[in-house]
């Protein structure tokens, strides 16, 4: 009578349920695809039993993301049995990495699609297709879609798609396509109706970010071509720039730069605005010339140690983080013992590191030389993550006694009593206090592990001494 069903959605209402695999990239492009689809009317349910369709966003950076994901489609399979009117979709880059593929591996997929055509998911919806649907085009920008954040508070501008980067063992290349910057312009409206509605943080997101611009046009701006004062051409720190001025923006994050395109302007940005933040992820994959040369990522170890004594230099407070292959093809005990070297001596608040996976496609999975061992990239790995650990709480340290400014989260994962935020350099913060969500608040740091730092809410604090 009151027009909901059993589970108190809307009676005819369509339900989806997704799941989001892979990096940042994929989390922004299912927001995309969560305000895509309730735009069309369609409500989000919990579990899979309950919906209407079924969708995965996924990921294909190494093969233990290929096979969590396979994993979750024999319950989707079952489920189609079950109720064949069903649609089960399934998106992003694993989709796009062997694209026709999908549906002869896959019989009861009706619709895949790649990272660039998750508006092709709607047109599907609202077609009478009757057959299943592969959409795989390099054609557009997630961005343009109508986003439904998780947190208010924080929003993600996707700055540009693809890379023009060749590193050997890498998939995202074929997966995502050439590297397309959005106009400035754009991006600073986005960024202002985001302040508008609520978002404090913003993160930059893209392959290589420090390589925006370069694809567009070269023209200097001219009367009418570009809204708000932002030229048609502008560089990574110039953007920085154009956003920094956005009313309503407090911190400002990207990721991820490329070693080889970080240069000075973009460094300073750091100290020069102020809403740009204390940290940068700065990927390594190794700390071996030879190896660097093998995985084309055109810098030696000579020029990455020189761009971190630069950000030393300039904000030397700076939390550095990285990402790190281990056991890519042909890497040797001393190749090794040089990655350990230089993660020694910069000295990283935290590392991603990774064991060598060979990709469908890329160059490093036709190497058959120096094949290594997976015991012997068991143990690098383990030495590795060891002094990882030992540095980043050695690094942690350095925050004790001082007084932080926290982006409150929500309430602390191991104690929903406390709260939880993040610090201005990244660092996760349990903390005792009354923010709420999505307000800014100073925290003494009392304690300091590896992974996380613990506090109280000045305020707090000051009372209780008094
Ligand atoms: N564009 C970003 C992120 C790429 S994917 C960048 O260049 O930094 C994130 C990380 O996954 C990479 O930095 C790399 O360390 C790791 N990675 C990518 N391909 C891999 C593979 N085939 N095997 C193991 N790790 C891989
Ligand atoms: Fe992959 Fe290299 Fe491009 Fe990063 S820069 S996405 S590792 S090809
Ligand atoms: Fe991201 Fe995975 Fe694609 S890491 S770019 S979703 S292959």
């Amino acid at each position: 009578p009151d027009g909901l069903d059993d589970a108190g959605y809307a009676s005819g209402m369509k339900r989806y349920h997704l799941t989001t695999f892979g990096c940042q990239m994929n989390e922004h492009d299912s927001e995309r695809m969560k305000g895509m689809l309730e735009s069309l009317g369609y409500a989000e349910t919990p579990t899979r039993e309950q919906a209407d369709l079924i969708l995965f966003n996924t990921c294909s950076i190494r093969e233990s993301a290929d096979s969590r994901f396979i994993a979750h489609l024999g319950e989707a399979k079952r489920l189609k049995r079950e109720r064949p009117e069903r649609v089960v979709g399934v998106g992003g880059c694993w989709a796009q990495s062997i694209k026709e593929e999908v549906f002869e591996r896959f019989p009861f997929v009706d619709v895949a699609f790649g990272p660039g055509q998750v508006h092709r998911l709607a047109e599907f919806l609202t077609s009478d297709a009757i057959t299943a649907q592969g959409y795989f085009e390099f054609e557009g920008f997630t961005g343009h879609l109508p986003a439904r954040r998780t947190r208010p508070f924080q929003g993600w501008l996707q700055i540009s798609v693809g890379c023009n980067c060749a590193c050997s063992y890498c998939i995202v290349p074929s997966t995502r396509g050439r590297e397309v910057s959005r106009p400035p312009a754009e991006l600073v409206e986005e960024v202002r109706s985001m302040a508008a509605d609520g978002v404090r943080e913003v993160t930059l997101l893209g392959q290589n970010v420090n390589s925006y611009g370069r694809d567009l046009p070269t023209r200097r701006p001219s009367a009418g071509s570009a809204p708000q004062g932002a030229p048609d051409r502008v560089s990574f720190a110039e953007l920085l720039g154009l956003l920094d001025g956005v009313e309503g923006i407090e911190r400002i994050r990207y990721t991820s730069p490329h070693p080889k395109d970080m240069r000075e302007d973009v460094i300073r940005a750091h100290v020069e605005l102020q809403s740009v933040c204390e940290h940068i992820h700065l990927p390594l994959q190794s700390g071996s010339s030879r190896i660097l040369k093998a995985m084309r990522r055109t810098y030696d170890r000579r020029r990455y140690l020189d761009r971190v004594a630069l950000i030393r230099e300039h904000v030397p407070d700076a939390s550095l983080t990285t990402d790190i292959i281990v056991g890519f093809p042909g890497e040797t005990e001393e190749d090794f013992a040089q990655t350990m070297e230089v993660v020694g001596e910069v000295g990283y608040d935290s590392a991603f590191t990774f064991i060598f996976s060979p990709r469908r496609g890329t160059e490093a999975a036709g190497l058959t030389d120096g094949l290594i061992p997976h015991p012997v990239k068991v143990e690098r790995m383990g030495r590795l993550l060891e002094l990882v650990q030992r540095d980043a709480l050695a690094r942690a340290q350095r925050f004790l006694g001082r007084t932080l400014e926290v982006l409150v989260e929500g309430p602390s994962r191991t104690d929903p009593e406390r709260l939880r935020g993040r610090t201005r350099h990244n660092k996760v913060v349990n903390f005792g206090g009354l923010a709420a969500p999505g307000e800014l608040t100073d925290v003494q740091i009392t304690a300091a592990t590896s992974q996380t730092l613990s506090g109280e809410e000045r305020l707090l604090a000051r009372a209780r001494a008094s």
